[in-house]
C-alpha cells in the first residue's frame, strides 16, 4: 500500500509542498484547510496535473479531517505567515491555538504519525505539537534547518559562480533571527568555505541566511516564502519514506545534547522511519556553542509567550 501524507494547510506552503511531493511519486497526499473549496480545487488541479506527469498517486482535498485517517506523516502549515515588519516570534500568540486545534485533529485519526511541523514561530510551535499529541520525540520534528541552509548554499554558489550541486552547508539554531549558519562546517566540493571566502563575505552570506525569510517577506509584501520551504519539507518527508537515514538539520527537543534540555533547536538530525533516529552532536567551537545557546534562549523567551 502506497504511504499517506497529509498536509494541514493549503495555502501557498501547504499547496506547493504537495506539488513537490506529488511529482515524486511517493506517497497518497491529503490536503485539509478550514477554508471552503481551497483544499479542495487545489487537490484536484494538482492531480490533473499528475496526469500529465505521469504520477499515480492520488490527491485529495477536503475542509473534514475524516481523509487524513492513517496517515504516515502530518505536515502542519496552518497559520498567519509574516507581514513586512513583524518578527516570526510576533505570530506565536495568533499561531499557537491553529497548530493546537490542528494536531488533535490529525493525531486522533493518525495515532502513529510523524508529525512536521512548519507554522512559525517553529521552534515554539512544535513545542506546541508535542504538548498536545503527547508524541515521542521520535515522531515530531520542524522543519527550518533544510530551508535556512538552502539559502545558505544557494548565496554561497552564487558568490563563488560554483554549482550549487557542489555547496553542503549547516545551519543549527532556533529558526530565527539568530539562528546559526557554520561556516567551519559548510563546504564547497569539500573545501570548507573559510578556505575560499573571506571573513567580511561570509559574514555578509551569514547574516543574508539568517535574514533570508524576512528577504522573502519584504518582497512579496503578503504571504512569505514557500518554493523552498515546500522543497525543503519534501526533502524531509523523502528522508523518513524511503528509510534513508539521511542526517539532516531540523528541530527536534533536545534533552540534554549540545547542553540544551527541554527545547526545540535546529540541530543534526538522522531521518530514518522511525522519524527521528538520532540527534548527530557534532563539536562547536566556543564561539559556535555560545551562539546556539543564545539562539536557545531566544525560542525559550518565545516559548513564555505560550498560552
Ligand atoms: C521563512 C519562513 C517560512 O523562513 O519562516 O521563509
Amino acid at each position: 500500500m502506497r504511504k499517506k501524507v497529509t498536509i494541514v494547510g493549503a495555502g501557498n506552503v501547504g499547496a506547493t509542498t504537495a506539488h513537490w511531493l506529488a511529482a515524486r511519486e511517493l506517497a497518497d497526499i491529503a490536503l485539509v484547510d478550514v477554508i471552503e473549496g481551497v483544499p479542495q480545487g487545489k487537490a484536484l488541479d494538482l492531480l490533473e496535473a499528475l496526469a500529465v506527469e505521469g504520477s499515480d498517486v492520488r490527491v485529495t482535498g477536503s475542509n473534514d479531517y475524516e481523509i487524513t485517517n492513517d496517515s504516515d506523516i502530518v505536515v502542519i502549515t496552518a497559520g498567519f505567515p509574516r507581514k513586512p515588519g513583524m518578527s516570526r516570534d510576533d505570530l506565536v500568540r495568533a499561531n499557537a491555538d491553529i497548530v493546537a486545534a490542528a494536531t488533535k485533529e490529525a493525531v486522533e485519526r493518525s495515532p502513529r504519525c510523524i508529525l512536521i511541523v512548519v507554522t512559525n514561530p517553529l521552534d515554539a510551535m512544535c513545542e506546541v505539537a508535542r504538548r498536545v499529541s503527547g508524541f515521542p520525540r521520535q515522531r515530531i520534528l520542524g522543519m527550518a534547518g533544510v530551508l535556512d541552509s538552502a539559502r545558505f548554499s544557494a548565496f554561497i554558489a552564487m558568490e563563488l559562480g560554483v554549482s550549487v550541486e557542489n555547496v553542503q552547508t549547516f545551519v543549527l539554531g532556533g529558526h530565527g533571527d539568530q539562528m546559526v549558519p557554520l561556516p567551519r562546517y559548510s563546504t564547497v566540493a569539500g573545501i570548507p568555505i573559510p578556505e575560499l571566502l573571506d571573513k567580511t563575505t561570509i559574514d555578509r552570506l551569514v547574516e543574508r541566511t539568517a535574514k533570508g525569510g524576512g528577504e522573502i517577506v519584504n518582497l512579496l509584501k503578503s504571504g512569505s516564502a514557500y518554493y523552498a520551504p515546500g522543497r525543503s519539507i519534501a526533502d524531509m518527508i523523502d528522508a523518513i519514506l524511503k528509510d534513508k537515514h539521511k542526517i539532516l538539520p531540523c528541530a527536534a527537543y533536545l534533552t540534554g545534547e549540545y547542553g540544551i534540555k527541554d527545547l526545540f533547536i535546529g540541530v543534526p538530525c538522522r531521518l530514518g522511519s522511525v522519524g527521528l533516529e538520532e540527534i548527530v552532536e557534532i563539536k562547536l567551537s566556543q564561539e559556535e556553542s555560545a551562539a546556539l545557546r543564545a539562539s536557545a534562549e531566544a525560542v525559550a523567551q518565545v516559548l513564555k509567550a505560550l498560552p
